[in-house]
């Protein structure tokens, strides 16, 4: 299937040790090590290409621009999105989602909406829509889950009313680790006109993502998950939905004209790119995917399933006592 101690010689961080033992590191939800080409891509663009994006005339900048907009184009394929200008670069899925929340829910909820989610979400996937609530009276509605945890697709199915407004659900549950059926909830969703936001942080490194197979309207990953550097993550979002949302922050590159009575904004993707984006970071997130592609996700998943089952398997032979949770077999 793949070299593991090839791939291990990919991380520097393997070779250190920790209370004189190999470093051994499971904690690839929280975030993932970064093999040796993302860093020297890194350290290239410091030492070779560091100007600023998207303004300079000179070569180096536009080398730059080159790099940075070389990735757009390079998870708008990963992911199987139509158009790169639905690709907008943010720090992380939590500003991703923060993004969505404030510019589409703050301009087309209204006071009385529902927003579904699932009890299963990430902080970044409640309290952002929460924060909405001092602007807007919606209301958060959480669908629960069965003793496996997965979840209860018919009390999901019921939910949907004439206030429905939006649907936020995770791909991957970073505690469970259960996979949602996205596709069937995005096309419930879907049946009844609600639009529907997936957050993908835990399922971009562990299944292929087709955006327009699952029909998703929004999709936000980070790139520390990915192998990629930290401060990088993405928005995807339709081109309909992006072309009729307001900016989120206000600045420089997101603009059209400015003058100080009124000021005319970019189209997306940069409109929703205000200021200095983490150009150099966003630049070698590239060969993380270049990574992923090489060892392939499907691989990278199976590995991970078999560490699973061996580690619940000793934990239950060993432990007394001891409890799973999240047991679905869609994981
Ligand atoms: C499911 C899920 N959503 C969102 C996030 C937030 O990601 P970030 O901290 O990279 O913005 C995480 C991180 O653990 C996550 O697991």
């Amino acid at each position: 299937m793949f070299d593991i101690n090839d791939i291990r010689s990919q991380f520097p961080i393997l070779e250190r040790s920790v209370y004189n033992r190999p470093l051994v590191y499971l904690d690839n939800a929280a975030t993932s090590q970064t093999p040796r080409r993302v860093v020297e891509a890194i350290e290239k663009s410091y030492f070779e290409t560091k100007a600023n994006v998207h303004r300079g005339v000179f070569s180096v900048s536009q080398e730059a621009t080159e790099l940075m907009e070389a990735t757009r184009t390079r998870v708008q394929k990963y992911i199987g999105a139509a158009a790169r200008e639905e690709i907008i670069f943010t720090r992380g899925t939590t500003e991703a989602i923060n993004l969505v929340a404030a510019t589409y829910g703050g301009t087309f909820f209204h006071d009385g909406d529902e927003v579904i989610v699932t009890v299963m979400e990430h902080h970044a996937n409640i309290v952002p829509w929460q924060l909405l609530q001092s602007r807007v009276k919606i209301t958060l509605r959480p669908v629960s889950l069965n003793e496996k945890g997965e979840v209860n697709m018919d009390e999901y199915r019921s939910m949907f009313n004439a206030n429905t407004k939006f649907v936020a659900v995770c791909h991957t549950s970073n505690v469970l680790g259960t996979i949602n059926p996205v596709k069937e909830m995005i096309s419930i969703a879907h049946s009844h006109g609600v639009p529907v936001l997936i957050d993908g942080a835990q399922a971009v490194a562990h299944e292929r993502i087709d955006v327009q197979e699952l029909d998703a309207d929004f999709y936000a990953f980070s790139s520390h998950k990915m192998y990629g550097p930290t401060g990088v993550g993405v928005l995807y979002g339709k081109l309909k939905h992006l072309q009729a949302m307001p900016p989120y922050q206000g600045g420089g590159e997101m603009i059209d004209q400015v003058s100080f009575e009124k000021t005319t904004f970019a189209e997306p993707p940069l409109r929703f790119e205000a200021g200095t984006p983490d150009f150099v970071d966003i630049a070698a997130f590239s060969l993380a995917m270049d990574f992923l592609e090489e060892v392939g996700v499907e691989n990278i998943a199976a590995h991970e399933r078999e560490l699973t089952q061996y580690a619940t398997r000793r934990m239950i032979e060993e432990i007394p006592g001891v409890r799973i949770f999240g047991t679905s077999e869609y994981k």
